[in-house]
């Protein structure tokens, strides 16, 4: 896709198609109302005969308009302004997207003038937004189908602000955002037997190879065990798929301490000898989606190189009952020399990320942020709307928020009490894999937690955002790529 920034007017362009967008009651913004004198007050006329009433979402595709240079107008309801909050805005975008995709229209062009957010959100973040969901409103999961989805007619989409330069600069970062979560679906969505642990290495090695910027390092199970991480180790034991530790170092700010991601990579989890019941099981394809958004997000650096330095890390494993699988019961050793009993084989999450946030210390990171499909419990706290957030230190938590409210991409912080930490003591070893029922979520974050003391961390918990589940929505969302795309960009 082309993103233009212009500040010509609507009425001077030559494209396939003109967006007017018209407020609740049919109010029309200055750039709709000279489109509308442009053609003769067709605009109005619709709305006065009552045939669109600017109801949020609303769209209506008018063909050739006389007055015109463009061949047809499109109409975008936005609703009432003081209910046009951030998240109806991504719907919003999505919506006019998809209205014009399946059709002949390759060359689009608005004004985001006519469009006011509840929060007073100025055209670059707008633009950013709209360009980020021109990219994920295009993408199609087609890859395991025997026929090509057949490709897409749209191709070009000219914004129209005076702030040109600022508009064209979100556009770049909105398109980065939107073909890096795309990535990260695209991952999550292929089956646990193409998307496998040693799949993901070839995944980041593909992505490294034409990037100076990058370096990768990847771990296969016998250098695993010789940096003694058995806890890892132990939840791979069982598949015959061999785990992988995969690191992809990002440098665009020279010596700079980084900001380490690392992504819980479980390319299926059946739960191991603690097996899932059946119902839904298939979706646990998506337990590497915390992986696939560091996957992502490297892509979006890839693309824009900011200077900022970032380690990605993707511990890949397959959680599966054998023989030799692990047991509940069983104790392993971490590579921090901590003993774990692990109560229950399908609470493997956290099983792979301590390693992995031990193995990271050698970065000397700035700031650490894993991002899992951790727990159950997340989505009965917060349901599909907020990723779970909690961290060890309040500034980064802060932080974090503060750029999931910037990329309407939200998370929610949850606390991370020392007294929530007794529900992981054992009898037989250091820490116990489980907590028991009460507060799921943050007592897997406190596991975490005894890995993590050396640097300032937070956890992403995104059990319940990372995919749709069920319906023709089924798959993986992209989230949370949006926030941490920003966090990393405003570092820079
Ligand atoms: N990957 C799951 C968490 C999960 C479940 C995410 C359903 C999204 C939807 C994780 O490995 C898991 O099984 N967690 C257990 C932990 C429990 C055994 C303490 C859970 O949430 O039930
Ligand atoms: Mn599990
Ligand atoms: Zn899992």
């Amino acid at each position: 896709m082309q993103f233009i920034a212009t500040n010509q007017a609507l009425t001077e362009l030559k494209k396939d198609c003109l967006v007017a967008f018209v407020g609740a009651d049919g109010e029309l913004g200055a750039a709709a109302q000279q489109l509308d004198q442009a053609a003769n007050g067709l605009i109005s006329k619709i709305i006065d005969q009552g045939d669109f009433t600017g109801k949020q979402g609303q769209t209506l595709l008018l063909p050739v308009v006389d007055g015109l240079d463009a061949s047809r107008l499109l109409l975008v309801g936005t609703g009432k302004a003081d209910e046009l909050n951030d998240g109806k805005f991504r719907s919003l975008a999505t919506g006019l997207i998809n209205s014009i995709k399946g059709g002949k229209i390759a060359s689009v062009a608005l004004n985001l003038d006519d469009i006011e957010l509840k929060d007073g959100r100025d055209n670059a973040w707008k633009a950013r937004l709209l360009a980020e969901n021109t990219e994920t409103a295009l993408y199609s999961f087609d890859q395991m189908k025997s026929k090509e989805a057949e490709a897409l007619a749209l191709n070009e989409i000219t914004v129209v602000s005076q702030d040109t330069a600022a508009v064209e600069a979100a556009l770049a970062i909105g398109q980065a955002t939107g073909l890096g979560s795309n990535v990260t679906r695209n991952l999550g969505n292929l089956p646990g037997n193409v998307c496998t642990p040693v799949f993901l290495a070839e995944q980041a090695e593909l992505l490294v190879e034409d990037c100076d910027e990058m370096t990768l390092i990847v771990l296969d199970e016998d250098q695993m065990a010789d940096l003694g991480m058995h806890c890892m180790l132990s939840v791979g034991q069982g598949s015959v798929q061999p785990s992988r530790l995969i690191t992809v170092e990002y440098k665009g700010a020279g010596d700079e301490q980084p900001h380490v991601l690392v992504g819980k990579g479980v390319t299926f989890d059946s739960g191991g000898i603690s097996l899932k019941p059946g119902a839904g099981m298939d979706e646990m394809k998506f337990d590497m989606c915390g992986a696939a958004s560091v996957m992502g997000v490297l892509q979006v650096l890839k693309a824009l190189k900011p200077k900022v330095n970032v380690v990605g890390v993707v511990a890949a494993v397959e959680n599966m009952p054998a023989g030799n699988a692990t047991k509940p019961g069983d104790i392993v050793t971490t590579m921090s020399g901590k003993t774990v009993e692990i109560l229950n084989t399908d609470a493997e999450g956290r099983l792979v990320l301590c390693d992995a946030l031990t193995y990271i210390e050698r970065f000397n990171p700035a700031t650490v942020v894993d991002i899992a499909t951790l727990t159950g419990a997340c989505i009965i706290a917060l349901g599909h709307q907020a990723t779970g957030l909690l961290s060890n230190d309040d500034d980064l938590a802060a932080d974090l928020l503060a750029s999931g409210i910037e990329a309407a991409d939200r998370a929610w912080h949850l606390p991370l009490w020392s007294e929530y930490q007794q529900q992981l003591e054992s009898n037989f070893a250091d820490i116990a894999n489980i907590g028991g029922r009460p507060a799921g979520t943050i007592t897997a974050a406190c596991f975490l937690s005894r890995f993590t003391e050396d640097y300032r961390w937070a956890h992403l918990d995104i059990a319940g955002t990372a995919w749709h589940s069920g319906g023709k929505e089924k798959g993986a969302t992209g989230r949370p790529v949006p926030l941490l795309t920003q966090y990393l960009l405003s570092k820079v």
